[in-house]
Parts: C-alpha cells; structure tokens; sequence
C-alpha cells in the first residue's frame, strides 16, 4: 500500500497549472540532521518535498517548469557513489530519479550551480519557500546573481519571488482516496498500539515502559516512526501539555494520559487516551474523565460538511465549562464563565488540528477572515482535554493534578465523518473491562 506514481505525477501537474505563466518551482528535500558525533537522527523527508514526488533521500531539490521542452519535472539529487553506498545505503542517482519516480530530467545534487541558473534564466517569477532555511535561502539568491551577472549578455533574471506552499497546502488539506488508506492504516496501527498499553499497564511500572510497548507494537506492524515524540505522563504530569520525558514511576491510584501516534508511509496518527494506572476510575478521576468525554461527543455531533471548524471547539468549550461549573470547579454563570474565558484554566487549547503528512498538518482555518467550513476529505483531530494544576489552590484538594485528553482523528465524509481510531476503548465501563481481562490474565498466569 502506497501512493502510486500516477498519483505523484498528477498532483505535480495540478500545482503546475496554478502556477503564473512563465515561471518555476524550487522545493528542497530535507537533510539529514547530526545527533552527536558521527550519528544522525533518523532522516524525515520534508513534507512538501514528499508530497511532490515521494523521493526517499536528502540532498535533492526538486523543480517544476511548466512548458519546458525537454521536460517539467527535474530532480537534482546525489548521484550513485559506490564507497557512500557501502558506508550509508543505497542511492537512487538521477538515473534511478528517471526511471523510479518520474522525474523528466535528473542530475547530481553537485552541479546544480552550474545547471540551475540556467533553467531559472528567462523565468519571470520563482516559486519558492523563502525563509525556511537559511542555507538554501543563500544559495538562491547566489543562483540569482549569477543570473544578474550576465544580464548585459542578454540573461534575463526573474522579477518576482512567490509564495508556493499556499496553494501546495491546501492540496494537501484534501487527502485522495489512497492517503485515507494510508491514514487509516496509521489509524489503526496506533490504535493497536495503545489497546496493548492499556492492557500492560499496572502501578509500579515506568511511563517509558508504556511508550515502549507503543512503539513495539506499532514498529511490529509497519508503523516504524513516531509521527511525534510521544508523551505519557501519569498522575500530575499529565496536566503538563508536551510532557515528553517519560521517566516517572506510574503510581496506584493515578490516571496515566498517553498521546502517542505512528507515522505509516510518511501519514501520521495522533491519539490519546486516559486510563487508571491500576484499572479502576476514583470517583473524582471517572467526573473528569466523562465531561471530557462528553465535550468528545458535542464536538463529534458539529463535524459534516458544511460545518465551519471553530463549531467542535465551541461545543466543547460550553460542555467543558457547564461541567465545570457543576462541579463545582468553576464558579458563576456559564455565558460570563465562557466570555471570560475562565475555562482556559482547565482546558487551555484548541479542540484540533489538520491532520496528514504532518502531526499539526497544514492548510488554513480561516479563509477571507471566516473559519474555515469542512469539507469531504479533509482529516482532523478532536482532542478535548481538562487538566487541573497539582497547585491549583482555588479547587478542593481532591481534584488537583487530575489530567485528562480523549483524543480521535477523523476523516470528513459527504455525509458526515468517519472516525479512524475508533478501536482504542473509550467509555469509562470498556477501558476497566479490558483492564481487568487483564488482571485476571495476569493472576491465572501467575497460578501457573
Ligand atoms: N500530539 C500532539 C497533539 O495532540 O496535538
Ligand atoms: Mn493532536
Ligand atoms: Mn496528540
């Protein structure tokens, strides 16, 4: 399962028909990142980059020239090097560019200063990502000069820079059919992952055991990569919102929140789920816990099409803030409690995010000012959360350090939505049945 070359080929040419008469594309690959000496981190390839042309490696830079003759597509990238290859792996070479992912035209990443001046010549605009990376940024403006120097000879540089990732991003808003498939996989894979750190967990054991166990699980079945640093924080740690050390003890008595995901074929998941570490919700945990469940389901029942994206946050927001009150948590009314914002105490972020090639995808939320309406295929998180500071001294004791996200990715459909991660339990009364198959399995195992 993966996206075809057809699929590559005809989202290059969607982008080059909106691309200005008379112009070129520049889009670089990501490189690889030094950990410590003589050790890279795993290499991710940049997202866009990826999405163009699914060309695995760094140090490549892909162009698009609408028009050009000998071509549109052409991909610098390094070229075959029998020593490298022993030493770091397999390269395509811009042969393999040619044959394997469609590129009409190859060459090594090493004469691109020779080449590129002269494909960028006679070009009236440049589209490209100006600011993300400083080296890069210098090198095309070096190409450029090289270009300037020669305009008494007849070169004609380009007048205008612009902005391709707008157009670019919002092609990726809209998955196709087979990124759904992608994403479902990585859905389900993630799913799995956190059903058996459900099933494992027991007081006394590590928060990174639990991210082991999801990261085993997840690698066992193809999704090799985190799509982000997980986290997994028990007790009070989980009101820390990217709490990503993982190291504390995991206490009877707490909930422990994990929020983790894979990335399958480069499509992320992002799912969290909150659980008692010994199986059984205290009475103050299990309130939280349904509010933000419930604020779970509000949000569900504003995602369709024709819906605008700030209708789940607002949904949730009033369950948040009624329960709240109710609670006792937060004092006065409910429109002046939403109006100041006094939620934000307890649930400090946004209900979601686009979800995609990237964790936080892209795409806009708002257009001409207005939110941004779902439509069919676009892919997002619902992730309500309530989380109450250990030092929170305005609430009973019994309620501090209390930290709960229930979190979901779906997929806007024509006539609703589907959510992809349905497969990690929920409901307060499946999370304790799974966890106490578990017990019982545990202590007929010791029996033996
Ligand atoms: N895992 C990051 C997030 O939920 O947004
Ligand atoms: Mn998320
Ligand atoms: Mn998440």
């Amino acid at each position: 399962m993966s996206i075809n070359k057809q699929e590559f080929i005809r989202r290059r040419e969607r982008l080059m028909e909106h691309m200005e008469a008379n112009s070129i594309a520049i889009v670089p690959s990501a490189h690889e990142k030094q950990r410590s000496a003589d050790t890279q981190f795993p290499f991710r390839q940049d997202s866009n980059f990826h999405y163009l042309c699914g060309f695995p490696e760094p140090d490549a830079v892909l162009v698009l020239i609408p028009g050009r003759e000998h071509g549109e597509f052409v991909l610098f990238c390094r070229d075959k090097d029998r020593t490298r290859e022993i030493w770091d792996g397999y390269r395509a070479g811009p042969a393999g560019a040619v044959e394997y992912y469609a590129a009409d035209d190859a060459f090594p990443i090493d004469d691109i200063d020779e080449i590129l001046p002269g494909l960028i010549e006679g070009r009236e605009r440049v589209y490209y990502a100006m600011g993300k990376e400083a080296a890069f940024d210098q090198r095309m403006m070096s190409w450029i000069n090289t270009i300037r120097d020669k305009v008494r000879s007849g070169a004609t540089p380009p007048g205008e820079f612009l902005d391709l990732d707008h157009f670019l991003h919002d092609m990726r808003l809209f998955k196709s059919a087979a990124e759904i498939r992608l994403m479902e996989k990585a859905a389900q894979i993630s799913a799995e992952a956190h059903v058996e750190a459900m099933k494992i967990c027991k007081p006394g054991m590590y928060e990174y055991q639990l991210d082991a166990t999801i990261q085993y699980h997840s690698a066992m079945k193809g999704g090799l990569e985190p799509a982000y640093t997980s986290i997994v924080g028990g007790g009070a740690n989980a009101c820390v919102l990217h709490y990503i050390e993982n190291k504390q003890k995991l206490n009877n008595g707490d909930l422990v929140l994990i929020d983790a995901g894979c990335e399958y074929q480069a499509y992320a998941a992002d799912i969290t789920r909150t659980f008692p570490v010994n199986g059984c919700f205290n009475p103050e945990q299990r309130a939280i816990y349904s509010l933000v469940l419930k604020a779970q389901e509000a949000a569900f029942a504003c995602i369709a099409p024709g819906r605008h994206w700030n209708e789940p946050h607002e949904a949730s927001v009033k369950v948040i803030t009624e329960g709240l009150i109710e609670l006792g948590l937060l004092k006065g009314e409910l429109e002046q409690n939403i109006e100041e914002a006094s939620y934000k105490e307890f649930y400090m972020h946004r209900i979601g995010h686009w979800l995609g090639l990237d964790v936080h995808d892209v795409g806009d939320y708002k257009v001409h000012g207005q939110w941004r309406v779902l439509e069919p295929g676009m892919v997002m998180t619902v992730e309500p959360g309530i989380y109450i500071s250990p030092d929170n001294e305005a609430v009973e004791a019994r309620w501090r350090g209390i930290g709960v996200r229930i979190e979901d990715d779906v997929v806007i459909c024509k006539d609703g939505y589907r959510v992809l991660t349905s497969a990690v339990p929920k409901q307060v009364e499946e999370i304790e049945a799974l966890m106490a198959t578990n017990k019982d399995e545990g202590a007929q195992a010791s029996l033996l």
